[in-house]
């Protein structure tokens, strides 16, 4: 997700130093030995979260068209080991199994996203409407409402149709915001009689800078210091119209609502006296998450943006800013196009302000002048990029509440990941991610922020984009290794259903015991999950070595005879 790169060995001496020279600063404010006991406001919605291409699998099944990740993961070198999310959870096949594990966490809300080239193969309405995608979401919208589970759908977790990338190039062209309009307009006229929450993309960040910048994620592109704004410009547009076309078209009978999730790291800066680090931890977060929220909130991009951007595009000789400009029509048109504010939130960073000359070329990350750091001492279970800081989210959340006249907001994306070898079911670590983060989140909404759920992610282990199978986020176990995926409990569902039902945490003596618990069930979990290369094997057993053993027997018994014919002749 981050830019490993950023953050070098030196810099995390630095930091070290920095810390032990600078003894007045209380970093860990706000972080050990703090928490609150306490339970969060009635009403608050509890949930899961996943999405298509992660966990679906049925990639070319019953029409589906294909999307930039099916290509993507085709090609070789772009993912590790080369995986795929051909089968992936199998979900697609799932669903009444996974809503099970919904109902057995008595979660609130379920979120999950469509994949628009499963609807529309090719992305464009008029070429074709494919009813078995339709249905697909249909079934799981209706069981998950028939279990009382509010679905909370994303149009776009990054699943573009390869059609529209082949001939348009995707979000570097205008007209995806057309047809982006008319797939969100199908699902409002197919499934909004049943969906009130509606997420137009999924953390535009990552599309612009891993699909546009880096190159990490599809459709792989490195169109570095234009490419990624371009996208973000497109992408702010789109979420704008199809906005303005529920608002005209649908709310007045479907009266639900219609927001965006937009991710956003926290960033702290290094030295909290030096004002240079303040201002550049400033544009850290404008440049993450005030990229997109600022033009929906506010009406424009964040000043630092127009500036920085502005300045070093001059320097480098281009007679307009590589940042896009919005017309004033356009800003009023974007302006307070969301209805709730969707928060996905990991972890943190240490800033400090850091000059790159323009003549490094134009680059998204230089275009920022900063540098990133990280404490060494910060927990990182599983992905190299996620450190557990769980006082940035109380701060990242009283950002969004001050930046954007306290929205209506949902965390739509928090959780931890583990190394993929670990195959250890009592993930005390996440428990104690979950624990502190959530314990964070309340004491934000004590600060008066205005958060009404939260999605813990991810109900699966699945495929995590350019990581392959090697990061597992889920609260369930997922065994790829068995083609039927079987799902297992880790430890942390056992948690987490202990902080749903009390709603928050009541008191310590309980938040402890539920500890005690959920390691004792993990367990017996672990028992069934060390007799699962057992299963496997006895399925190569009725599928391999079965059929093979009965094949050389017929051959054996046709050489057999044939010699006893001669014989006889
Ligand atoms: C954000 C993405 O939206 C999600 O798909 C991914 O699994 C998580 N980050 C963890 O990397």
């Amino acid at each position: 997700m981050l830019q490993p790169h950023v953050l070098s060995v030196c810099h995390v001496l630095v930091l070290v130093l920095c810390l032990s020279a600078a003894e007045d600063f209380d970093w860990t404010k706000n972080h050990r030995g703090s928490f609150y006991y306490g339970t969060f406001p009635t009403g608050f919605s509890w949930g899961v979260g996943s999405s298509a291409y992660q966990t679906e699998g049925a990639w070319d099944k019953d029409g589906k068209g294909m999307s930039i990740w099916d290509v993507f993961t085709h090609k070789k070198g772009k993912v590790i080991y080369n995986e795929t999310g051909d089968s992936s959870c199998e979900g697609y096949y799932k669903v009444k199994d996974d809503i099970a594990l919904l109902k057995e966490l008595k979660l609130n809300h379920y979120r999950f996203s469509i994949s628009w080239p499963r609807i529309m193969p090719t992305g464009i309405k008029s070429d074709h409407v494919n009813e078995k995608g339709i249905k697909y979401y249909d079934d799981l919208i209706n069981l998950l409402l028939e279990n009382k589970i509010t679905p909370i759908v994303t149009l776009y977790h990054w699943d573009l149709p390869q059609v529209l990338q082949e001939r348009y190039g995707g979000w570097q062209n205008l007209s995806m915001i057309y047809y982006f309009n008319d797939y969100a307009n199908l699902c409002f006229e197919r499934f909004g009689n049943r969906v009130k929450y509606w997420i137009t993309f999924n953390n535009p960040w990552s599309i612009a800078v891993e699909g546009y910048e880096t190159g990490e994620h599809a459709p792989g592109m490195k169109l570095r210091g234009s490419g990624p704004y371009k996208a973000a410009h497109y992408i702010i547009k789109a979420h704008a119209k199809v906005w303005h076309t529920y608002d005209n078209q649908w709310r007045s009978k479907q009266k639900g609502m219609v927001g965006i999730s937009l991710n956003g790291d926290w960033g702290e800066p290094v030295d909290i006296t030096s004002q240079k680090d303040i201002e550049a931890a400033e544009r850290y977060i404008q440049f993450y998450l005030g990229w997109f929220a600022t033009p929906i909130f506010n009406g424009d991009y964040p000043q630092v943006m127009k500036d920085y951007i502005g300045r070093k595009s001059a320097q480098q000789g281009l007679g307009t800013s590589r940042l896009p400009s919005f017309s004033s029509q356009e800003k009023s048109y974007i302006k307070g196009t969301c209805d709730f504010l969707g928060i996905g939130h990991f972890t943190t960073r240490y800033i400090t302000q850091k000059n790159f000359p323009a003549s490094h070329g134009p680059s998204y990350f230089t275009d920022r002048d900063l540098a990133e750091l990280v404490d060494p001492r910060w927990p990182d279970p599983g992905s190299e990029w996620l450190y557990s800081v769980p006082w940035g989210f109380r701060r990242l959340l009283n950002f969004v509440k001050t930046q954007y006249g306290n929205p209506m907001i949902y965390v739509t994306e928090n959780g931890v990941s583990e190394k993929m070898t670990c195959t250890e079911l009592c993930d005390d670590w996440r428990m104690q991610y979950f624990k502190e983060y959530i314990n964070e989140m309340l004491k934000a909404i004590k600060d008066g922020v205005n958060v009404k759920g939260y999605t813990a992610w991810s109900l699966l282990d699945k495929f995590e984009w350019d990581e392959g199978y090697s990061e597992r986020f889920g609260l369930y176990y997922v065994d790829f290794r068995n083609k039927n995926k079987p799902r297992y409990p880790k430890a942390s569902v056992q948690y987490y259903k202990r902080i749903i039902s009390s709603n928050g945490f009541p008191s310590q003596k309980e938040a402890e015991n539920w500890h005690r618990k959920a390691i004792e069930t993990c367990s017996s979990s672990n028992q069934l999950l060390a007799a699962d290369p057992l299963t496997s094997h006895m399925e190569m057993v009725t599928e391999i070595v079965v059929p093979t053993v009965c094949t050389l027997c017929i051959l054996l018994s046709a050489i057999f005879l044939m010699f006893l014919l001669r014989r006889h002749n």
